[in-house]
């Protein structure tokens, strides 16, 4: 079976610095990776390069099978990210739901309710901007609309760090009432909150995978 994700031998430098150097990785349909290592490590810049933020200095990135920075478009929609750090999108959130809507074509609807499923209630923010959200609530929203997208594949980095221990709780359980096969990559410093929903561990360090194995529920 191909890969959804495959990476070979990526290497991406800043200014002179290597903080990707040489990660051979390769995501098969069902994987559910927990993505762990100090901070620096180069996690996050290892999934902004699957979701083609970045031209590499060596190696490649195939996303279903296309080269994410060439064919950045298809690989978006096919992917739902949660970055590290929201975005500081200006719009409001009524703005931001018709525009999820156009380009994603998941209904607005879809996202309320998602976001209802988190405790963050919409209707009483709509006409505020997505960017003077609380840290939270931002979180709790790109989180809905990355649900309510339901993709093949969710590449999530830190997704619950700002969220309080019962959103938390509320992640983790719409995580594990989805009732599709997907994969993922859940980028986190806590393994043991994936209990249950991670196959496989992915263990980073000075921009290298230094472990990779199968995790047993
Ligand atoms: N845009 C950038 N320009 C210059 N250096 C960068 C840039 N992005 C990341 N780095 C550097 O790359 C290294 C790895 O950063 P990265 O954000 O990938 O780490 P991380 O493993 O996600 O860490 P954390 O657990 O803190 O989120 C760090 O030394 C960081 O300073
Ligand atoms: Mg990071």
């Amino acid at each position: 079976m191909s890969a959804l994700v495959e990476i070979r031998d990526v290497r991406k430098r800043f200014q002179k610095t290597p903080v990707l150097d040489g990660i051979t990785l390769e995501i098969r349909a069902g994987d559910r990776i927990a993505m762990l290592g100090p901070n620096g490590a180069g996690k996050t810049t290892l999934v902004r390069s699957i979701l083609g933020f970045y031209h590499l200095d060596g190696g490649s990135i195939r996303v279903l099978g296309k080269d994410p920075v060439r064919q950045r478009v298809e690989v978006l929609a096919s992917v739902a990210f949660i970055p590290q750090l929201p975005p500081p999108v200006k719009l409001s959130i009524r703005e931001l739901l018709q525009y999820v809507e156009r380009s994603s074509g998941v209904p607005a609807a879809a996202v309320a309710a998602e976001a209802g499923r988190m405790d963050l209630d919409l209707e009483s923010h709509a006409s505020k901007a997505f960017f003077k959200l609380s840290g939270g609530m931002k979180q709790k929203l790109l989180i809905a609309i990355a649900l309510a997208r339901r993709s093949r594949l969710f590449v999530f980095d830190e997704p619950t760090a700002s969220l309080d221990p019962k959103a938390r709780e509320l992640f983790y359980r719409l995580l594990s009432e989805l009732d599709y096969d997907y994969s993922a990559i859940y980028v986190t410093h806590r393994l043991e909150e994936l209990e249950g929903l991670v196959n496989r561990k992915v263990y980073m360090e000075l921009g290298k995978v230094v472990e990779d194995e199968p995790l047993t529920a």
